[in-house]
């Protein structure tokens, strides 16, 4: 899966990461980070312009190659950052140890959502908030028919374009607070809750891995290496 990445980080910025992608939206949503914050696949960075000031942001990436890119936008993020190599799938943090976190076109990207959405509800606090500007299935047959037939080709790419993201929160026992539709009702960005315990996530800290050890991780702020998935 992070080989596609790699192909990818070279055109990222050119054929997917411009405000094309609306960056006006992404940072009415980003206005909402309280708190240590944990932000979901940063890719090559190009939202890291739109933190606000008063963020204090660990920002994870499985590709090193994406990671590279990011760093030279992390020296002029507006806030506090640190860049993580590590796997959504496996968090390297402590449960409980973020008080938000934000995915960014990330769930369609990674290979299993709903495992993704467990540890973050693992690592953020009770009551913590989730920010999620995510492409998704339309409601409206017709987009979601073409967004199927889409994702035939762009799944070959580690995309998938026609993911039930909002059920997907739910399940994963986060309260949705708000949904805007920012583009046809395929593009959302959406306001979530950790209030329930998560059906499959336990409340240990699976890793075993305490705060102090997260910290540490973040601290080296390097790429450590991690096994290709
Ligand atoms: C569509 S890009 C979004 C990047 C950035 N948030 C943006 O909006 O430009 C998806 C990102 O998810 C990363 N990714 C894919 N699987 C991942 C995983 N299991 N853990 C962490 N990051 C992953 C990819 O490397 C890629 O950078």
């Amino acid at each position: 899966m992070t080989a596609f990445w790699r192909l990818r980080t070279r055109l990222y910025d050119v054929c997917e990461g411009s405000d094309l992608r609306r960056g006006g939206r992404k940072a009415e949503l980003f206005a909402h980070m309280e708190g240590r914050t944990l932000f979901m696949a940063v890719g090559t960075g190009i939202d890291l312009k739109h933190f606000p000031a008063h963020a204090d942001v660990t920002a994870i990436e499985i590709s090193a190659e994406m990671l590279a890119r990011a760093a030279p936008r992390g020296v002029q993020c507006p806030c506090e950052l640190r860049l993580v190599r590590a796997d959504a799938l496996n968090l390297p943090f402590a449960y409980g140890a973020f008080d938000t976190a934000v995915t960014s076109c990330t769930l369609c990207s990674v290979p299993d959502p709903g495992r993704a959405l467990q540890e973050v509800h693992r690592v953020l606090r009770p009551g913590g908030k989730l920010l999620l500007f995510e492409h998704v299935r339309s409601r409206n047959w017709c987009f979601g028919l073409a967004l199927d037939a889409m994702t035939l080709w762009t799944r070959l790419a580690g995309t998938e374009m026609n993911r039930d993201t909002v059920a997907s929160v739910r399940r994963a026992g986060f309260e949705i607070r708000r949904i805007d539709s920012v583009f046809l009702d395929i593009i959302l960005s959406i306001q979530a809750v950790k209030n329930l315990p998560s059906p499959t996530s336990g409340t240990r800290d699976r890793a075993g891995l305490g705060r102090r050890r997260s910290l540490a991780r973040i601290a080296g702020a390097g790429v450590p290496p991690l096994a290709a998935t």
